[in-house]
């Protein structure tokens, strides 16, 4: 693990290394392949989807703010779903949470059903005889997403670890929600962990990317075996931008969250919200875990409009600074309706099951003035209240 902190590491990743010239900041290496040293003699690199130099410095830096022993950079965050699914065969059994992303669903189930690649086991985490549950699936892979998208259910990572490890089985997180600047789930006892880096890592919303991050050696050279052969692995100029992206992750975070706080307080005395949901609220089912296993309760939250479905439009076109969108993470703020947006591929009874109903409206806050979001929600409130009374 190491010592140094977060804000550190993503700051001076890959600075003032270069050998060539001193550049400051690491060279994009926009390059498919990479001249022998003599013909029989290998060079430390021979082709791009094999090994990048651009990638590699982006792949060290996560890999040392998770924890991990190796980080392999995919060209999204689904390619890293599918990689770490390598892990599986036909006899293995995956568990997955039944409320996990959208995307995500749609893979496990697909995968399993139509070839039947593993035998999956839906579990709900929230249900105190979780365990019991786990056990009798006898899993070889269990996966997690915590705080879950879009209710921000949370899960105890080190209790399933521990549950996991007595079953042999290995535990894979999905830590998009919160980056390793909020939680490090290797530490919790986890083997690996999974992001779309499209979202906080990257930041800035002009990139779609992902990362596998594996606890040890063997288990990372695995996968790194299967980006090339699958030809999973991230480009060059996505890297770059994902690695500039990256030295302000701490900050951006810090500032959205206490962003979030203020909309949380905002939306939880307005009449026309119903349940918010934040695992920063004391009454959260979660908030206990979360204040254990995160060092800050993130800039998602999602609610319930005390309106009727059809006045979602209304609110929606009446917002200013909230920009409806399916993604999340980015320095702007968006807003999205999980049942008909990320979580459409679900059908109508897994988004029952999952909690996800109508009026379900899921934000990710930015870094925008506090007051100005405050002010905008306010007004598309208002908006909806004035069509109310008509
Ligand atoms: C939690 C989570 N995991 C994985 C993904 C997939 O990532 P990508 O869209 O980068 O392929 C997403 C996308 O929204 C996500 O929210």
């Amino acid at each position: 693990m190491s010592h140094r902190h977060p804000a550190t590491i993503s700051a001076r990743a890959g600075i003032a290394e270069d050998t060539a010239f001193g550049a400051i900041t690491p060279p994009l290496y926009l390059t498919s392949t990479y001249q022998l040293p003599a013909f029989g003699q290998p060079g430390p690199y021979d082709y791009s989807r094999s090994n990048n130099p651009t990638r590699d410095i982006l792949g060290e830096a996560l890999a040392e703010l998770e924890g991990g022993a190796k980080a392999i950079v995919t060209n999204t965050g689904m390619s890293a779903c599918l990689l770490a699914l390598q892990l599986l065969t036909p006899a293995d059994t995956l568990v997955i949470p039944h409320d996990c992303y959208g995307g995500s669903y749609r893979l496990f189930t697909n995968l399993a059903q139509k070839k039947q690649a593993f035998k999956l086991v839906i579990v709900n985490f929230q249900q105190q005889d979780w365990p019991e549950q786990i056990k009798r699936a006898a899993p070889t892979m269990i996966w997690l997403e915590t705080p879950s998208n879009p209710l921000l259910q949370i899960t105890d990572i080190a209790a399933v670890c521990q549950l996991a490890k007595s079953l042999t089985a290995k535990v894979v997180v999905d830590n998009t929600f919160l980056s390793p600047a909020l939680q490090q789930p290797l530490a919790l006892g986890a083997d690996l962990v999974v992001h779309s880096t499209t979202k906080f890592i990257n930041g800035h919303s002009d990139v779609i990317g992902g990362a596998v991050i594996c606890k040890t050696q063997a288990c990372g050279d695995e996968l790194k075996w299967w980006a090339n052969c699958l030809g999973l692995t991230a480009g060059a100029f996505d890297s770059y931008l994902t690695l500039r992206g990256l030295r302000t992750l701490t900050p951006r975070l810090q500032l959205q969250q206490q962003n979030t706080a203020e909309v949380v307080a905002f939306l939880q005395q307005h009449p026309l919200i119903g349940k918010v949901y934040y695992p920063g609220l004391v009454d959260h089912p979660g908030h206990q875990i979360a204040k254990r296993q995160q060092s800050g309760f993130g800039a998602m939250c999602s609610f319930e409009l005390s309106a009727p479905p059809a006045l979602l439009t209304t609110f929606f076109s009446n917002l200013r600074y909230f920009t409806l969108a399916q993604s999340l993470g980015g320095t702007e703020s968006l807003i999205c309706h999980p049942a008909t947006m990320t979580h459409a591929s679900m059908d109508a009874a897994a988004q029952a099951t999952a909690g996800i109903g109508a009026t379900l409206i899921r934000v990710s806050v930015g870094i925008e003035s506090a007051q100005d979001l405050i002010a905008d929600l306010a007004l598309a409130l208002d908006a909806v209240a004035a069509v109310q009374q008509q």
